[in-house]
């Protein structure tokens, strides 16, 4: 995708960029809670650029250390959500996603720091359920831990809201996962994610080709909005780690909209300025292709940095196969953003060993 302007209120406002004092300032009035360890550090990668052979410099920014409860992207979301959930005085969260969610452990942590009663339903939809990896975690980390039959999406958000209604008409203060609401305010803070690591890149004297990163939902709309916000001049590339019943640029750009409102930003995204490519996704989620394997193996053995085989992996396979095409000229530099996810390599990453070795 090229950074152009565009979308809702483009004709009548140009979108200069802002810089990242100011994008700082304005995700300043928000309600935020301190989880992450931040900045994350962005790393060159020499041995594993060397290995694609194409002279391009490829940038790791270690969101995968984050730090809280094992790290990953969604430390950085839950400063904002748990800022809200505490200004609105819940006492009791209600979250959901599939069992090996790095998203529920990490709200289960969030729950257990910040002494909210945490209800988590994890929909079993073609799920190992072995109580390992993030569940083990949930349970650790002192959630209540329903198993459910609906499936993740609208299904599970229904089930979700019909919980937080419960709740609230037994004199509770839940803060559920509705996402409307949370995923543009999740998305803040990826916005203040580029606005980091547009700093870092400044310091280096360094513009980037590309940024990669695996999502089809809040962090990529923060990404994308906050490439747009400070004026990136190259490609976003989502890649996506699951189908979702809608169309994904559309949900994202919209999503990004909402969150560059309630930040007073005045740019704006159309889905034709969001590539979030699907093709990554074969054999489907959570499933390891052969080119997540070889790009998971790639990283870990030239560089000691693990991917995870759900999300980070696939978007790692699609730089790879971006690079090894010639996308980017020799010498350029590309950022890959690294979301973490490890915890669930502990359940089934026994996917990413070689078939000569997996026991399976
Ligand atoms: C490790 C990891 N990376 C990327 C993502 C995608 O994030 P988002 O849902 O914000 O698009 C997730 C979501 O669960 C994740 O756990």
């Amino acid at each position: 995708m090229s950074i152009v302007d565009g979308g809702i209120g483009a004709t009548t406002r140009p979108q200069a960029p802002w810089t990242a004092a100011e994008v700082r300032q304005a995700v300043a009035e928000l309600p935020r809670i301190p989880l992450a360890h931040l900045p994350t550090p962005l790393e060159e990668l020499p041995r594993f650029s060397q290995r694609l052979g194409a002279g391009v410099r490829v940038f790791i920014k270690r969101d995968d250390c984050t730090g809280f409860a094992l790290g990953g992207n969604k430390s950085r979301h839950n400063e904002f959500l748990f800022g809200e959930a505490l200004e609105q005085g819940a006492d009791v969260v209600v979250w959901g996603a599939l069992v090996q969610s790095n998203n529920c452990r990490t709200t289960a942590a969030t729950c257990a720091k910040l002494g909210l009663e945490c209800r988590l339903y994890l929909s079993k939809w073609n799920q190992n359920t072995i109580v390992a990896g993030n569940l083990l975690l949930d349970h650790l980390f002192g959630a209540q831990v329903e198993l459910v039959d609906a499936k993740i999406g609208p299904e599970l958000n229904a089930l979700m809201a019909a919980k937080a209604a419960e709740l609230r008409n037994a004199g509770r203060s839940p803060y559920f996962w509705d996402p409307p609401q949370v995923v543009p305010l999740a998305a803040i803070s990826y916005v203040l994610a580029i606005a980091e690591l547009t700093e870092q890149l400044q310091a280096r004297q360094l513009e980037a080709s590309a940024i990669y990163v695996s999502s089809a939902g809040a962090t990529g709309a923060g990404v994308a909005l906050g490439a747009k916000a400070l004026g990136f001049r190259g490609l976003v590339r989502l890649i996506c780690p699951m189908h979702w019943p809608w169309h994904i640029p559309t949900r994202i750009a919209d999503d990004a909209n909402k969150a560059a409102e309630r930040l007073g930003l005045p740019h704006r995204l159309s889905a034709a300025e969001i590539d979030a490519d699907e093709s990554y996704i074969a054999p489907g989620y959570g499933l390891v292709s052969p080119a997540a394997r070889e790009a998971f193996q790639l990283l870990a053995r030239e560089e000691a940095i693990l991917t995870d085989h759900v999300y980070t992996a696939k978007a790692l396979a699609a730089l790879v196969a971006d690079v090894r095409a010639g996308r980017y000229p020799p010498g350029s530099v590309v950022v890959f953003i690294h979301t973490g996810g490890i915890p669930a390599i502990f359940a089934d990453g026994h996917q990413l060993l070689d078939d000569a070795v997996n026991p399976v």
